[in-house]
C-alpha cells in the first residue's frame, strides 16, 4: 500500500476531494448517482477504495448534497470525512464548499463518485506528473473511442501545458468561433480527475461564473481561469481510457459495470481460476477464488464470496456471502446465501442454503433439498427433496428424501436435532422440538412428535391394514346390487 499523502521532510501535504452531491439526472432514478452500483459496489465506494490506497481516509473529503443523508449513511464505515453542498451548483461551486475543508493541504486530488473505475496506480500517476510539473492544476485525461458528452481538452504550445477544457454542449458554438482548433486535439476527454495547488485554487476559484447553458459554476473554467492568470495547467494521459469512464445513464452504468466484472474475471483466471464464458458470469469486484477452481457459464458469485481451490461451480449456480471450501462441487441451479461449506461437499442440481447454513465435509445435498441455519456435519447425505431448517445434523447421517423439519407452530422456530449416524426414512415429518439420538432410524411416512433414544427404531404411522379377496369380493356385491 502506498501513501503519497506527504507531509515528511518538507514534502507537500495533499488531500483527495470526492464530488457526490449531485442528484444524476440522466439516470432518471430517485437513488442517487454515486450509489448505483457497478461489480455489486456503490460507485463512490470504488472512488473511494482507490483514494483510501493514495492518502488514507482521514484525508478524503467527500462532498454531499443530493440525498446528503442516505450517501453518508452509505460510506460512514469507510472512515471518510464530508463536506456539505446543500445546493447543487455545479463542480466549480462543489470544490468552492470543500475548500475551507481542505485550506491547511498543500494540494488536493479531486475525483467525480461517478468514475469508478480509476486505480490508484493512476492517482499515483498524477500526483506525480502535477509535482514534477510544478502545475497549479494537472488534468486526467483520456483519448476514447467515442469522446462525445466529455469535456475536451485544449493543448497548449509545449507538450504538457493545457489552454482550456471545453464543455460538449459548448463544443459546436467555440469550434464555430475558433477555428483555428483542430478537431483532433478536441477528442481528448477531461476524465474529472484533477491535482490542483490548493493557493491556486484559493486564488482563483471565485472568479467562476455561471456564464453556460446549465447556468453553474464548471471546474472545468478553472483550466482557462489559471492559465490566463499566468498559473501553469498541465494534462497527463491515463494509459486506458477504459478506467477513467464516466456512468451518466443506465446504459453507461451497466457498461462499466461489465468492464469491472470481466476484469475481475481476468484477475481470477490469471490466478489460475478457469472461467468458461466469463463474459455469461457475474463475478462481484470482492470475490475471490482459489486456483484449479472451474466456473461454467452463467455463474454468479457475489459480496464476500470466497471459493477455495479444485472446486467447481457448474452453470446457473447463485452464490453470495458465501465461503465454499476446496475441491467443492456445486452443481447446476443451486442458490446459496450466508452460508458455509466444507472441502469435498457436494451440492446439487437445484439445491438451496438459506442463509446460516453449515454445510460439512463431504456433505452430500442433492435436487431440490433446502436448508436454513443448520449444521450438518460431515458425510450427511439428504440426496432429495427435503426441507432442514433450525437443525443440527450429526456426522453421517442419512436422511431420507421428502424428509421435513416442521420447524414453525405458527409463532415460533423450534429446533430439530438429529444425531450421528441416524437414518430418517422417507417422507418424514419431524415436528419440533424434537431430537432423533445418535444411531436411531425413522421408519419412512413417520410423524415425529417425541425424541427418539439412540439407536432405537421410531414408527409414527397408521397401521397398515390388507384385506385378501377384498376387489373381487366388491364386484360381486355391485353385480347383485345391479340385478335388483
Ligand atoms: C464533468 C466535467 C467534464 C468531464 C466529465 C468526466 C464539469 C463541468 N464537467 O462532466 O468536463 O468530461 O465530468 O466524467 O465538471 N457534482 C457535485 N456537485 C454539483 C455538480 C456535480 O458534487 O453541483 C458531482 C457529481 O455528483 C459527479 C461529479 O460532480 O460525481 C461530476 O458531475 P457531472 O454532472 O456528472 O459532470 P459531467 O457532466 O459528467
Ligand atoms: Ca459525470
Amino acid at each position: 500500500m502506498s501513501k503519497a499523502q506527504g507531509g515528511e521532510q518538507g514534502s507537500p501535504t495533499l488531500a483527495v476531494v470526492i464530488m457526490a452531491a449531485g442528484k444524476g439526472t440522466r439516470l432518471k432514478s430517485r437513488r442517487p448517482k454515486v450509489l448505483h452500483q457497478v461489480g455489486g459496489r456503490p460507485l463512490l465506494n470504488h472512488v473511494i477504495a482507490a483514494s483510501v490506497r493514495v492518502v488514507g481516509p482521514e484525508r478524503i473529503f467527500t462532498i454531499v448534497g443530493h440525498q446528503a443523508e442516505r450517501v453518508r449513511n452509505a460510506v460512514a464505515a469507510t472512515g471518510v470525512q464530508f463536506v456539505e453542498q446543500t445546493e447543487q451548483r455545479g463542480t466549480g461551486h462543489a470544490i468552492q464548499c470543500a475548500l475551507g475543508a481542505v485550506s491547511g493541504y498543500d494540494d488536493i486530488i479531486v475525483l467525480s463518485g461517478d468514475v469508478p473505475l480509476i486505480r490508484p496506480e493512476t492517482l499515483e500517476q498524477l500526483w506525480r506528473f502535477h509535482q514534477q510539473q510544478a502545475a497549479a492544476m494537472t488534468i486526467l485525461t483520456a483519448a476514447p473511442d467515442d469522446p462525445t458528452g466529455y469535456g475536451r481538452i485544449v493543448r497548449g504550445d509545449d507538450s504538457a501545458r493545457v489552454e482550456a477544457i471545453i464543455e460538449q454542449e459548448a463544443l459546436k458554438s467555440e469550434q464555430e468561433s475558433l477555428p483555428e482548433l483542430l478537431p483532433k486535439s478536441l477528442k481528448e476527454i477531461n476524465t474529472g480527475i484533477y491535482a490542483f495547488k490548493t493557493a491556486a485554487l484559493k486564488a482563483h476559484l471565485s472568479s467562476l461564473t455561471a456564464g453556460n447553458p446549465k447556468g453553474e459554476l464548471y471546474l472545468t473554467d478553472m483550466a482557462g481561469a489559471l492559465q490566463k492568470a499566468g498559473e501553469r495547467v498541465v494534462a497527463v494521459k491515463a494509459e486506458n481510457s477504459a478506467e477513467v469512464l464516466g456512468a451518466n445513464t443506465i446504459a453507461e452504468l451497466v457498461a462499466l459495470d461489465g468492464a469491472m466484472r470481466m476484469a475481475t474475471a481476468q484477475r481470477l483466471m490469471a490466478s489460475g481460476v478457469t472461467i468458461f464464458r466469463p463474459d455469461t458470469c457475474v463475478i462481484d469486484a470482492g470475490v475471490e477464488v482459489e486456483p484449479d477452481s472451474i466456473i461454467e457459464p452463467y455463474v454468479q458469485l457475489l459480496g464476500n464470496t470466497r471459493v477455495g481451490a479444485e472446486t467447481t461451480i457448474r452453470s446457473y449456480s447463485v452464490i453470495e456471502n458465501c465461503t465454499i471450501g476446496s475441491r467443492v462441487v456445486i452443481r447446476q441451479s443451486c442458490v446459496l446465501a450466508d452460508s458455509s461449506v466444507a472441502d469435498g461437499a457436494d451440492l446439487g442440481p437445484f439445491a438451496r442454503l438459506r442463509p446460516g447454513c453449515e454445510i460439512g465435509e463431504d456433505v452430500h445435498i442433492g435436487n431440490f433439498v433446502e436448508v436454513k441455519k443448520s449444521k450438518l456435519h460431515k458425510g450427511v447425505k439428504a440426496g432429495h427433496l427435503a426441507y432442514l431448517g433450525d437443525s443440527e445434523i450429526g456426522a453421517g447421517a442419512n436422511i431420507g428424501a421428502g424428509v421435513i423439519t416442521c420447524n414453525y407452530d405458527g409463532e415460533r422456530k423450534h429446533k430439530t436435532e438429529i444425531g450421528e449416524g441416524a437414518f430418517i426414512g422417507s417422507d418424514s415429518t419431524l415436528v419440533a422440538p424434537v431430537a432423533i439420538h445418535d444411531g436411531a432410524y425413522v421408519g419412512a411416512g413417520s410423524c415425529i412428535t417425541r425424541d427418539v433414544p439412540a439407536g432405537a427404531l421410531a414408527v409414527g404411522r397408521a397401521r397398515q391394514m390388507t384385506k385378501e379377496g377384498w376387489v373381487e369380493a366388491r364386484r360381486q356385491r355391485q353385480k347383485t346390487e345391479k340385478r335388483s
